[in-house]
This record gives C-alpha cells, sequence and structure tokens, in this order.
C-alpha cells in the first residue's frame, strides 16, 4: 500500500478555509448567523476548521446520508439516515459539503432541508469535481476544483482508510480495488 501522493498540503488547505471563512462571515454579516449543516462523515474536519474560523454567530447541526455507489461512483440515489434534530425554520442555513462529485447528494440535501423551511439555504463544499457533475446544483463557496481522482485525508475517505490524513491524497490507481 502506497502513501497518497499529495494534492493538497495542510497548509494550502488551511490557507483556503480561512478565505472561505472571510467570504461567509461578510455575506452573513447582516443576518442573526448561520446554521452550519455538516454532511457525515466526509465534511466533519472541514466543518470543524470552517465553523472555528468564522466570525459570525453561528450553530452546527449534522446530516446524514447514504448513497448507492456502484464501483467508486454514485447510481444517484440518495437515502436519508438521519435528519438535523434541531429546528431550522426561518434560520439562514449553509450546507457544509467535503466534495461535490456526480452532484446528486447535494441536489437531495437541498430538497430534504427545504421542507424544514428555512430562511435560507446555500451551499458550500471544499472540492468540486467540476468534470463529473451530473445534476446542476448552485454551489456558493468552493474550496479547490479537482480532476477524476480518488481523493482520500482531511475527512474523506477510501473504504474507510485515510480520513483522518492532515492533508488531502490521491489514492493511487494500484491501491483501489
Ligand atoms: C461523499 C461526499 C458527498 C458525496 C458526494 O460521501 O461526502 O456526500 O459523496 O457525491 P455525489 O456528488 O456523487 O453525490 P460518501 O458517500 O463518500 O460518504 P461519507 O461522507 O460518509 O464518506
Amino acid at each position: 500500500m502506497n502513501e497518497p501522493e499529495v494534492l493538497l498540503s495542510e497548509d494550502r488547505i488551511a490557507e483556503r478555509v480561512r478565505e472561505i471563512a472571510r467570504e461567509i462571515s461578510a455575506d452573513y454579516a447582516d443576518k442573526d448567523g448561520v446554521v452550519l449543516i455538516g454532511v457525515l462523515k466526509g465534511s466533519f474536519i472541514f466543518l470543524a476548521d470552517l465553523s472555528r474560523a468564522l466570525s459570525i454567530p453561528r450553530s452546527i447541526e449534522f446530516i446524514a446520508v447514504s448513497s448507492y455507489a456502484s464501483g467508486s461512483r454514485s447510481t444517484g440515489a440518495v437515502r436519508l439516515i438521519m435528519d438535523v434534530r434541531g429546528n431550522i425554520e426561518n434560520r439562514h442555513v449553509l450546507i457544509v459539503e467535503d466534495i461535490v462529485d456526480t452532484g446528486h447528494t447535494l441536489k437531495y440535501l437541498l430538497g430534504i432541508l427545504q421542507s424544514h423551511r428555512p430562511a435560507s439555504i446555500r451551499t458550500c463544499t471544499l472540492l468540486h469535481k467540476a468534470d463529473c457533475v451530473e445534476v446542476d446544483v448552485d454551489i456558493d463557496y468552493v474550496g479547490f476544483q479537482i480532476g477524476d481522482e480518488w481523493v482520500v485525508g482531511y475527512g474523506l475517505d477510501y473504504a474507510e482508510r485515510d480520513r483522518t490524513l492532515p492533508y488531502i491524497g490521491v489514492v493511487a490507481p494500484d491501491d483501489r480495488g
């Protein structure tokens, strides 16, 4: 098993997280705060860093979904495993994802969360595989555009491996099995 090749270093991620946090803090400055909704499991590290870098009132919720995959790619069938616990009606909501690939998960989440009647919903993802998008969803904040590679670390896993790597790395084709 090879070490994943570094795609985004710890420093580069930290700098970009601070930039996004500044942008979000400015955009929500005239609101009564934001509810960050972390999508389990992959977003947990990004959410932890992003939330602490904001300079506006914020609260945290989690939602869990499962997507049926065929090989490494989602089939588009998404299922709700755990809904948000708190009341988000009339609140400004920001969905926080680690990665948007086909877009099916984010589209599904927008539908679920709209049914809670928030004041607004925006979307944020650390990574975006623009070439892999199958459904159109608006993403308001994107950390990095990446190619069609299998990435791990900073919350992302490969069969539950490497989630807690401090950097984002690419799994070599030989190690995908
Ligand atoms: C990843 C990621 C998104 C989804 C994006 O989750 O966290 O939720 O895939 O893919 P899509 O745009 O093709 O729908 P994953 O299924 O790997 O679960 P995990 O976060 O629990 O690891």
